[in-house]
Parts: structure tokens; C-alpha cells; sequence
């Protein structure tokens, strides 16, 4: 988490670090900060606690100026959000460091700096890492140098921008296990956590590979690797556009990008399912030079591994995986698959779901499995994204920046993705070209189906003021509605901090039930899935005890003999098997007008950011 900036130009880069910041807020809004360094050679420092809002604020009072800075906003980690834990941290009003990730040996680090005379200022972690380049700095007197044997010392996961009052025309920046980009301008060159960031200035990015260190000067840039050979890394233009990251019409990125998702839908199977069949070559070329075909023919199960909402993906994937293609699926959320010993049978494709592509369990998990197998698929939005570099094939979601901390269009992409991968593996397997053709007209279909969803905005926002005085909640849902209800929980407690938990329907008796009374409502799903008539009796005997239940049925489900305090919002008739993508429209908009009721702040909920490069 965390997000970096920096920039060195022949123009004052306050104002673009400043964008930058606003644009990395998603990654966590704990404190601000910048350091510019000023034509009299001093280094100017701002912090706030809050969001990027209140150092803009305070810049207005102290308007810093300068040609080379660096900034940062946090996701604290390692210390409360304070001013003196906010970035960017400084050693001797002479170095400035701004750093995403964990330096893990800190503590070890920090003893052996007070010794040496370091006085610390701060609790973070960080800390360390700018007290470290200026020990080296006694040394070897040059910036590079220092960092370099610096971030030798490091354990742990980091992304770095530093700078040093001595010299006003050099950006040092280096990574490991956390993503920077460096941006080429004419003249002049910027570093960030992603792209997006620096989209006002520059459409063309280099993607650091881990350990690189980069010597950046307004008329240089040179980059070494891990082993400090000098290497070329190649120049990307971003295709994004500077407005693809603003709300437009919308008030809050959440609803716009749950208003993409039609379009997503269209987009990710452009150019993959043509003429009633699915292209294999939607899974690109192994790392090795093997094709894809050759990748998934070898396949014979599949581990399925990510976080939160994508695991949640990974879920519904698991049904279908089973049920339609036949081959057996295993999932698993990654901090705990990373850590666990772990039996992999032969031929099992490694698929990890993730949106940034920068998650770190889930990364680490992907570097744990390669030591066993090369079958390793990403499913992921981010194309330069550590875990697609990684991985041998990659499936990739087209969904668009996502910059609303809750996932919505991600997830539903992720599905598609997945119902591609389900069908691939399929048709490998004996399943007939017609069940994957009639598949893959309905998945079409959808968008037109989620269009109709939309419209019944005011219907779910009315459901939503029900909501506004509860603390607690149950969402349920069988099959592969299962899945969709714990996304509908997840949803619900993330925007609005409404305590929700998720179960199989007929989970219920086994003890959850005793929960049930007039103040705890419950969320149930139900599509034409076969499972109807079973979840039809979960709700009568919640109500039979008093309960509330609101009910999202396909409206061809009979109602009639549900009674008063059974509440029904129709959703359009579905296939079963593509409900888990429709169902996901209504529960996203209603975990966003019970929060817009609410007043959280639903695009930066407390306490999370977007993308978890930490632990
Ligand atoms: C919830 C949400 C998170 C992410 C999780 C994994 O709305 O967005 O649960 O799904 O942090 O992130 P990615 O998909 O980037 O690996």
C-alpha cells in the first residue's frame, strides 16, 4: 500500500506531485507529504495527517517550490497515522526518502543506528531506510552508491524514492516486491507507484523489474539491474487516458465503474469468442515461448489463489470449474495458502485472480508455487503488473482502471475471465462446442440484463434505508449464489461498516440460525438454479422465527407463499450458470446507497486501501 511520487524537471513539480498524490490516493489515506528541494538548496518539507486534501490545504499557506521532490501518501503500517510517522521521512535535513512496502529487519537496523548517533523521529519503518543511505553516504558520497548498498541491507518489500540536497539534479529510485514506474517526459522524468498517476504529464512509462535501481537527471536515465549491470528496460505508451481515472458524471468512482460494467462485459470478450468459439490465444504465449494450448492441454486440476473479492471469483469458478468442465478445483485465500504446507498434484494449473496484480500474498504465493511448477495463470486488470510478468500464461480483464476501493467491475470481469478458462479446460475434456457457444451467447447477453438491473436503482436504494440504523446482517445463497452472498457481506461491511456474514443457506441450522430475530435482516439470493425450492424453505424458516428477509430472485421464482416480511426486488430472468454476474449488480448497488445513506466515505473507506502490497 502506499503511494509514491517524484519528479526532477526543469519546472517547479509541486503542482505535479501534488496530482500525482490525488490520483495514488486510492492505495491509502492515512497522511500525506512532499519534499521539494528549492533553488537555494534546501529541502522544504510538508505533512499532513488525512488525505491529500489537507496538504493541498497547507500548501496554500506555504506554497513550496522546486525542481526536484518527492511525495507520498500512506496506508500505515508500522506506527499510527501521525505527522511525524507521515513520509516523506529526512535524515539530517539532507536525504529524503519516500518508500512503499515493509523493511522487515527494521528493529535490527534501528539498534544499530542509535548506536551509531541516528536520532529517530518517528515510529515507522522507514525511518531506517533513509538513516541507512546516509550512513553509506559518510562513505561513498554519492547517492546512487549509498542507495545502493542500502537497500543491500533491507529485508523486506520496498519501493524508493530519494533524494539528497547535495545533488539537485538526481532521482534515485529502485524496487523490490513493491510496483514503480518511472515516467519519461521531454526533459524531464517522474517515478510513481502506477501509471495513472502520472497520466497529466506523460503517456510513456518503464516498468522497474524487481531489484533495478534507476539514476534518474532531467537529461538521463540510466538503469541497473539487481546484479548492477546497466540494462535497457523498454518505453511503454499507456493506452489510458487522463480522464479514464475522473468520476465524470458520477459522485463517486464506486457507481461509475459499477455502471461500466456493461460495457466491460462487451470488451472482454472482444476479439476472444468469435464466430461461437473461444480463442485459445486469449491466454497469451508462456514465458518459455510455449503456446497456450500446449499449457492447457497438459492441464488435469486446478488451485485456484487470491484475496478478498477475487477470491470470492475464485469461489464461483470452483462450481463451474466442477460442474461444467469436469476437472477438479481447489481455492484458497493466499496469506494462508503461502504459508501452508501444501501438496500440488502433477498437472495442476496454478491460477491466481487478482485486480492490481501487485497483492502480496497472493504474490508471494505465485513465487512460492513456481519453485514446483511452471503452470501458473494470472487472471488479472493490471497488464504491467508483477503478477502478469510473473506468471506463464495471463488472462487478462480489460475492466479499466478500477479506483473506488470496493471492487465491482473487477469482479464481474474476473468471472468472465473465468468462465473462459472454465471453458477452455472444457472443451479439452469432452464439453460439447454447442454448450460452449450457447455459454458464451448468454454471457452477451448480460450486459443488456445489467442495464435492466440499473434501472432499478431506486428500488435497491429504498431497500437501503432499512439499513442505515442496523449494525448487523446476513447475506445467503446456495450453489454458486454461495459465493455471491459472501461478495454481498464483504461489500457491505467494507463501504458501510455493517457487520455481515455470508453462509450456505442450509448452513443456517447448524447454528447461525440462533442468531436470527425482528433486528437481524437477511439478504438471500436466489436464481432458477435448481437449488430454488431449497432456498425457498431456508427463508421460511427464518421468517418462521421472526426474521426479515430481502430476497433478490430471478423473477421467475413464485413468491406468493413467501408472506409480508419476505421483501422481493425481481432481477431479470438468468441462465443459472451466468446468475453469479448478474447477481453481483444488485448486491454492489446496495452496499452503496446503505453507505451513501450512511455517510462513509464510499469510495476511501476507513481503514483499507486498494491495492495490499503488504502483509
Ligand atoms: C474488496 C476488495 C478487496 C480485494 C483484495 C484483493 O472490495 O477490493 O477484497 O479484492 O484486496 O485485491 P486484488 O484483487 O488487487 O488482488
Amino acid at each position: 500500500m502506499c503511494g509514491i511520487v517524484g519528479a526532477v524537471a526543469e519546472r517547479n513539480v509541486t503542482p505535479i506531485l501534488l496530482e500525482g498524490l490525488r490520483r495514488l490516493e486510492y492505495r491509502g489515506y492515512d497522511s500525506a507529504g512532499i519534499a521539494v528541494l528549492d533553488q537555494d538548496e534546501c529541502i522544504n518539507r510538508v505533512r499532513r495527517v488525512g488525505k491529500v486534501k489537507e496538504l493541498s490545504d497547507a500548501l496554500q499557506q506555504n506554497d513550496i517550490r522546486g525542481v526536484l521532490g518527492v511525495a507520498h501518501t500512506r496506508w500505515a503500517t508500522h506506527g499510527e497515522p501521525s505527522e511525524k510517522n507521515a513520509h516523506p521521512h529526512m535524515c539530517n535535513k539532507s536525504v529524503v526518502i519516500v518508500h512503499n512496502g515493509i523493511i522487515e529487519n527494521h528493529s535490527v537496523l534501528r539498534e544499530q543506528q542509535i548506536n551509531e548517533g541516528f536520532e529517530f523521529t518517528s515510529q515507522t519503518d522507514t525511518e531506517v531506510a533513509v538513516h541507512q543511505v546516509e550512513h553509506y553516504l559518510k562513505i561513498e558520497d554519492d547517492l546512487l552508491k549509498a542507495v545502493r548498498l542500502a537497500v543491500a541491507d533491507f529485508e523486506g518489500a520496498y519501493a524508493l524514492g530519494v533524494i539528497s540536497k547535495k545533488e539537485n539534479n538526481r532521482l534515485v529510485a529502485t524496487r523490490r516486491g513493491s510496483p514503480l514506474v518511472i515516467g519519461v517526459g521531454i526533459g524531464e522524468y517522474f517515478i510513481a507507484s502506477d501509471a495513472a498517476a502520472l497520466l497529466p504529464v506523460t503517456r510513456r512509462f518503464i516498468y522497474l523489474e524487481e531489484g533495478d535501481i534507476a539514476d534518474i537527471r532531467t537529461n538521463a536515465l540510466t538503469i541497473y539491474n539487481d546484479k548492477g549491470d546497466i540494462v535497457e528496460r523498454e518505453i511503454k505508451e499507456s493506452e489510458l487516458s487522463a480522464d479514464a481515472t475522473s468520476k465524470g458524471e458520477y459522485r463517486h468512482f464506486m457507481l461509475k465503474e459499477i455502471h461500466e460494467q456493461p460495457s466491460c462485459l462487451i470488451d472482454i470478450l472482444e476479439g476472444r469468442f468469435v464466430n461461437g468459439q473461444l480463442l485459445d490465444s486469449a491466454f497469451g504465449i508462456g514465458i518459455d515461448g510455449r503456446s497456450a494450448v500446449e499449457i492447457l492441454d497438459q492441464v488435469k486440476a486446478v488451485q485456484i489463489i487470491a484475496c478478498g473479492t477475487s477470491y470470492h471469483a475464485g469461489l464461483v469458478a470452483r462450481y463451474w470449474l466442477e460442474a461444467i468442465a469436469g476437472i477438479p478445483c481447489r481455492v484458497e485465500v493466499a496469506s494462508e495458502y503461502r504459508y501452508r504446507k501444501t501438496v500440488l498434484m502433477d498437472d495442476t494449473l496454478v491460477v491466481t485472480i487478482s485486480q492490481s496484480g501487485e497483492t502480496a500474498d497472493t504474490l508471494a504465493a505465485l513465487r512460492e508455487i513456481k519453485e514446483l511448477t511452471n503452470l501458473t495463470l494470472a487472471v488479472c486488470n493490471v497488464p504491467e503488473s508483477s503478477l502478469v510478468r510473473e506468471s506463464e500464461l495471463k488472462l487478462m480483464t480489460r475492466a479499466g482502471p478500477e479506483i473506488g476501493v470496493a471492487s465491482t467491475k473487477a469482479f464481474t470481469t474476473q468471472l468472465i475471465a473465468l468462465l473462459m478458462l472454465v471453458a477452455a479446460l472444457g472443451k479439452r475434456r469432452g464439453l460439447a462446442a454447442d454448450k460452449i457457444k450457447t455459454l458464451f451467447q448468454q454471457a452477451q447477453a448480460l450486459p443488456a440484463l445489467i442495464e435492466q438491473v440499473l434501472q432499478n436503482k431506486a428500488d435497491i436504494d429504498a431497500w437501503s434505508e432499512h439499513f442505515t440504523d442496523l449494525d448487523n446482517a446476513i447475506f445467503i445463497g446456495r450453489g454458486t449464489l454461495f459465493p455471491i452472498a459472501l461478495e454481498g457481506a464483504l461489500k457491505l461491511k467494507e463501504i458501510s461498516y455493517i457487520h455481515a456474514d455470508a453462509y450456505p443457506a442450509g448452513e443456517l441450522k447448524h447454528g447461525p440460525i440462533a442468531l436470527i430475530d425482528q433486528d437481524l435482516p437477511t439478504i438471500a439470493i436466489a436464481s432458477m438454479d435448481g437449488y430454488e425450492g431449497k432456498i425457498k424453505s431456508n427463508i421460511q424458516e427464518i421468517l418462521a422465527r421472526g426474521g426479515k428477509v430481502y430476497l433478490f430472485a430471478d423473477e421467475r421464482l413464485d413468491v406468493s407463499d413467501l408472506g409480508e416480511n419476505c421483501y422481493v426486488m425481481k432481477v431479470p430472468a438468468v441462465d443459472a450458470d451466468l446468475a453469479p454476474i448478474l447477481f453481483s449488480i444488485p448486491m454492489q448497488l446496495f452496499s452503496y446507497f446503505v453507505a451513501l445513506r450512511k455517510g462513509t466515505d464510499v469510495d476511501q473507506p476507513r481503514n483499507l486501501a486498494k491495492s495490499v502490497t503488504v502483509e
